[in-house]
């Protein structure tokens, strides 16, 4: 069931009669149509009445409206305004330039600008490759979208998407100190695309393509790591596949099984299950069976493009057919990335002895995370109000500082792995369990293992 969190936060600000009572009445309020009060300030006080910044969690919109009239429904209550702290927190855009170079005085500018500039100009010119060494290419990373897959809200487009692009920069800075910038183009035609990252790369020293749709992000990045000399990085394929194969390594050794004797059934074919299956076949698994909305994924399918021909002919040993319930009789681990509520305990129950259960669709699961529990011995989700969340900002992050400081020209699918690795060795043996598979996304250890992990990756390939 879903609870009210800081995704959904509000601040009330409301004059109230000053009683000693107040306080609690207004909190009993918010508690009472299920609110969750995370913050109390009063902002004035007079001997008539208070003002108070009443703070709290709700579920949507509607239910910000219910905690409002049960406020206002108090005797002498009258609400002010009320803001809407995520949206306050987008005012402007959530990212900034800032130079790293004082400009006090002339002197200064002559060096960081004209004149002197030309002289590192020229340089470059003479020797491309100090770009890496003389400008921001060294640590910038262009994440660029086209809108179409955006969240689980679909193609809304490249203005809509920018708050998405403006929080992964964030996130790489944070958490790697890699500069990374939104480019959100206005186009979702595939040589477009590709042209248009094309003509921007000689500025960035990698590229995360972010929230393109599957096919076309396919082929997007295949052409785009074939022109450039900088790595490309599609990260809702390969972020999720590290961090995917990171908490199976993790989960197979909590349940004592080996990857090579397990029949792994991966729901959704599309950008995050391709990439997961292609990283899983990396690991010499027992058998992958894939499933998409047609059902299970094999040779005698007249529907499938040739990205899922290709799956036909590397997975599937057995030549399954059929529908999701069934690929799930005796297999040892499900990996969901497709769609909400296909199945409930009753088919959990048909896997093997202690199964693996990864629901990684947004927001909600392929099995209610709850009723995977009653048969499962792990479960884990996309969600951050579960234990075991499996997200992408365990990976990207230390990647792209790895190739950075490689000064890396492509990305391979063994700095993939080594990525994996890393993060799944951040969870050493005193702290595994069935609820803890993966590190936490503010463990400060993981960005700095995953890049170095890449890096020395990336080094041994050159
Ligand atoms: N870290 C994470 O938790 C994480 C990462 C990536 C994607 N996801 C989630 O995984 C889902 C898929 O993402 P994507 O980018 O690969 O999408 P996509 O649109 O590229 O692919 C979706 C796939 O799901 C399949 N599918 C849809 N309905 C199905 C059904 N009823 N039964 C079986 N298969 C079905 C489709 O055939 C397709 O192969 C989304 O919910 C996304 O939020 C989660």
């Amino acid at each position: 069931m879903p609870v009210p969190g800081p995704g959904y936060s509000i601040t009330i600000r409301l004059e109230a009669a000053p009683s000693a009572s107040a306080a609690g009445e207004l909190a009993s309020a918010v508690g009472r149509v299920g609110g969750v009060l995370t913050a109390f300030d009063v902002v004035e006080s007079h001997s008539d009445r208070i003002v108070v910044d009443i703070t709290c969690n709700a579920l949507s919109a509607n239910h910000a409206q219910d905690i409002q009239d049960a406020l206002v429904a108090l005797p002498g209550v009258r609400v002010r305004k009320v803001s809407d702290r995520t949206f306050l927190m987008h005012l402007g855009g959530k990212i900034e330039v800032n130079s790293k170079v004082a400009l006090r005085n002339r002197d200064d500018l002559s060096r960081a600008y004209t004149p002197g500039v030309a002289r590192v100009c020229q340089a470059i010119a003479a020797n491309p490759e100090d770009a890496r060494r003389l400008t921001i290419k060294r640590n910038t990373v262009a994440v660029v979208t086209d809108g179409s897959a955006v969240l689980g809200l679909g193609n809304i487009g490249p203005a809509a998407a920018l708050p998405v692009m403006e929080g992964k920069a964030a996130l790489f800075k944070k958490f790697a100190g890699v500069d990374a910038w939104p480019v959100v183009l206005d186009t979702q035609d595939t040589e477009e695309i590709i042209r248009a990252v094309e003509l921007i790369a000689p500025g960035y020293g990698g590229i995360n393509l972010e929230d393109i749709a599957a096919p076309r992000c396919f082929e997007i990045e295949a052409r785009l790591r074939e022109k450039l000399d900088i790595p490309v990085f599609h990260d809702d394929q390969h972020g999720t596949a590290i961090v995917v194969v990171a908490a199976l390594r993790n989960a197979l050794r909590v349940v004592g099984k080996d990857i090579a004797d397990c029949r792994i059934v991966v729901c959704g074919v599309g950008a995050a299950g391709s990439a997961i299956i292609r990283l899983l076949l990396k690991q010499q698994p027992g058998d992958v069976v894939a499933v998409d909305i047609g059902g299970v994924v094999h040779g005698g399918r007249d529907d499938l493009d040739p990205n899922r021909q290709w799956i036909a002919a590397n997975t599937n040993k057995q030549g399954l057919t059929g529908d999701l319930h069934k690929a799930l009789v005796g297999a040892d681990v499900f990996i969901g990335v497709s769609a909400p509520n296909l199945f409930g305990a009753d088919q959990v129950a048909t896997m093997a002895e202690r199964s693996i259960v990864f629901a990684l669709a947004n927001p909600d699961p392929e099995i209610d995370p709850l009723e995977a529990q009653k048969h499962a011995a792990v479960v884990a989700t996309g969600r951050s109000d579960y234990p075991n969340q499996i997200n992408n900002v365990l990976a990207f992050p230390g990647v792209f500082r790895g190739l950075l400081d490689a000064h890396a020209h492509r990305i391979t699918d063994d700095m993939l792995v080594a990525a994996a690795n890393a993060i799944a060795d951040v969870v050493d043996t005193e702290k595994l369990n069935a609820s803890f598979i993966v590190p936490s996304v503010f463990d400060p250890h993981v960005a700095s293992a995953v890049a170095e992990a890449v890096r020395a990756a990336a080094v041994r390939e050159a």
